[in-house]
């Protein structure tokens, strides 16, 4: 059976425009034969580009080994230096170059050349090494948004020391499952930032994580961002500005084999506590660099904004790591999008002059719920792409951010990847021509496909699990100290024991375009029909009255499944009488866009979705909801837990 009838029927093509093609680095041609180099050899395409791109103390002869599959482990016997690679190589021609220009959460502005970052690197690499750590050691980094957290990273990566970024929004609680799975020796933290006008108290979350078990850390970095006090345990506790008196501007890279790891970052997967997911040094720095080439074609000239939290895999391979190693010029911002006003972002995007701007579909549609005056008073003329990350971006979201945001002359790069994959996977390049709500095309070197259930490919125009064939550089290692949950996850099917599965599913549209549906959880099946949850959020959204929606399955006895929806508006809740016919016209409205087979069964308003702090929506939550539980699970990172209330009443 034939899945198309309940998949996205956008079917608008932007072609690149003619000024995007001109510059691009990578033409259509250019492409066409890297792929063709990619699917005739695979490990000699990657290991080309690796030998090309990133600069070796002791150059790789093996390409890929895959003796200990599906542990693959790519340029195994080389050498290099993370550190080095991002910023001592541009010093003979960028040592004055803006590497960060960083935007704090009141206003204040400050600028680090290449040459700075490398003597405040150096500065900090000597001081870590002077604490006791040294190459294999973990150091957990708790920090806000600010350019020592980028300085952190870079100067465990100098050393061989592993890090692992814990987003500043979570609790005590998860930052000591953090440091305590990691068996981290050392914390790098700030005192307290703001963020919207808040203080967010870092450091005595740091005390309260540390207070039970954690024995493994011995010394704790203070960065004072703000003036407020903070407590020292002597013993303990260190000043960074202290610590870090008299040492001096350089220190010599320490040379790590491609396979060390670079770092762990926790994730959540659908079970279980967060993983640790181990990179590697080599090949994660490989396609760090590379992507930020291919999809944001960034040169000189360029001022790239990402607005990721370096907490998350896209801070990692967008702001610490692959900017600085394609010797970009960076934008870092401590605030939120709305503070003091939902025109933050464009304000920031002016005053830098940003070329390239990369944030989450989340963001778009909050930003949107304003309208277009406040994005109109700002100068984005310099924008020249537009980039989204974790979600599908429904076409209406990505029709907004394209004529408002973009004059209508920016593409659109959907990039679809996770933190297992440490960078893009299927992605435009500036050049491809773009389908709204379509991440378009895998890299050339990646070999995506999608299965059914007993595990056949599927051809194009079917939706089924996404999976990726060959292994590629930057993929996930393994799952610190658990091997058995890396390959129990990552690769559980018993006849093709080597694919790497997404948790995702996919379809394939007849132009070999790939749609990202969302997680495997989130399909339905409403009277045998597969229905992607993101469809009918998709629809819902298109509707003038809408600013947001969710949707999940609940159970039904005779469908099998029915659709709940949890719907934001950007009007005020109408009452009695005109509340139904509300319903009753989001209803048809979906029948509408999609079929009477997708009409939500359930209707429920909210003020807002139950979102985690980083902009997830949670949908376990809205699960037990809309199946009319008591929610039993962990709300802790709910961002507002009013909202919960507003959805239980139906
Ligand atoms: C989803 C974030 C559709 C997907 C980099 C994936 C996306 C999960 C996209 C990984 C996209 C990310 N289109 N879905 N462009 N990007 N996703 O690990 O479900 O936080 O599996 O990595 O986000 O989330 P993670």
């Amino acid at each position: 059976m034939s899945n198309i009838e309940s998949i996205l029927t956008e079917t608008r093509l932007f072609e690149a425009p003619e000024p995007i093609k001109k510059r691009a680095a990578i033409n259509e041609d250019t492409l066409e034969q890297m792929r063709a180099k990619a699917s005739k050899d695979h490990v000699g395409f990657w290991s080309d580009l690796a030998k090309e791109k990133l600069i070796w103390t002791k150059p790789f002869t093996v390409g890929l080994d895959e003796s200990n599959a599906p542990h693959y482990q790519w340029f195994t016997d080389g050498e290099l230096n993370v550190s080095y690679n991002c910023i001592d190589r541009h010093l003979d021609d960028k040592a004055d170059k803006t590497a960060i220009i960083f935007e704090g959460d009141t206003g204040d502005v400050e600028r680090y050349t290449y040459k700075e970052l490398h003597d405040q690197v150096c500065r900090f690499a000597n001081t870590l090494t002077a604490q006791g750590v040294s190459k294999g050691d973990r150091v957990v980094i708790y920090m806000p948004m600010i350019p020592q957290a980028v300085i952190a990273m870079q100067a465990c990566a100098r050393i061989g020391a592993i890090h692992s970024v814990v987003f500043g929004g979570f609790s005590a609680e998860a930052l000591r499952d953090r440091i305590e799975n990691a068996g981290a020796k050392l914390v790098i933290t700030s005192n307290t930032s703001k963020r919207g006008g808040k203080t967010i108290p870092l450091k005595s979350a740091v005390d309260a994580a540390l207070e039970k078990g954690c024995d493994s850390v011995k010394r704790v970095i203070v960065y004072k961002r703000t003036a407020d006090e903070v407590a020292m345990q002597s013993g303990r506790d260190i000043d960074w500005l202290e610590a870090e008196a008299g040492m001096s501007n350089y220190h010599e890279p320490v040379p790590v084999n491609a396979e060390d790891p670079l770092f762990l970052l926790y994730t959540s997967g659908s079970t279980g506590t967060p993983k640790g997911v181990q990179h590697s040094s080599g090949g994660y720095l490989l396609n760090a660099h590379l992507t930020n080439e291919w999809m944001f074609d960034l040169k000189d000239d360029d001022v790239f904004w990402c607005t990721a939290d370096v907490g998350w895999i896209t801070g990692h391979t967008y702001v610490a790591y692959g900017p600085l190693s394609v010797g970009a010029t960076i934008v870092m911002f401590e605030g939120v999008p709305t503070y003091p006003d939902a025109g933050r972002f464009w304000q920031v995007c002016q005053d830098h002059a940003v070329t390239v701007f990369y944030t989450a579909p989340t963001a778009i549609r909050a930003l949107m719920k304003f309208g277009a005056d406040l994005p109109n008073q700002y100068d984005l003329s310099k924008l020249r792409l537009l980039g989204t990350v974790g979600e599908p971006i429904n076409p209406e979201a990505w029709m907004w951010y394209h004529d408002v945001i973009g004059r209508g002359e920016c593409p659109i790069i959907d990039t679809w990847w996770q933190t297992e994959t440490g960078a893009h996977m299927i992605a435009p390049f500036p050049v491809t021509a773009l389908k709204p709500g379509s991440c378009t095309q895998p890299l050339p070197g990646i070999d995506a496909a999608i299965l059914d259930e007993e595990g056949n490919e599927l051809g194009r125009g079917e939706g089924g699990l996404l999976v990726i064939k060959k292994p590629w550089p930057s993929m996930i290692r393994t799952v610190w100290n658990d091997d058995d949950r890396y390959k129990s996850t990552y690769f559980p099917l018993a006849h093709q024991p080597n694919y790497y599965v997404v948790g995702d599913s996919a379809y394939q549209d007849k132009d070999g375009y790939f749609w990202i549906l969302g997680r495997i959880d989130d399909v339905l099946n409403v009277s045998g029909h597969r229905l992607g949850t993101m469809e009918i959020e998709s629809a819902l959204v298109s509707h003038p009255q809408v600013a947001e929606a969710a949707v999940v399955g609940r159970p039904h006895d005779v469908k099998g499944e029915a659709v709940a929806a949890f719907v934001v508006l950007n009007i005020d809740l109408p009452k009695g009488d005109a509340r139904s016919a509300l319903i009753a016209e989001l209803r048809e409205h979906v029948s509408k866009e999609i079929g009477p087979i997708a009409k939500p069964d359930d209707i429920r308003f909210g003020t807002n979705l139950p979102k985690t702090r980083s902009g997830k929506i949670m949908r376990r939550l809205l699960r037990s909801i809309a199946k009319g539980e008591e929610i039993t699970q962990d709300t802790s990172t709910l961002e507002d837990s009013t909202i919960l209330d507003q959805f239980q009443q139906k």
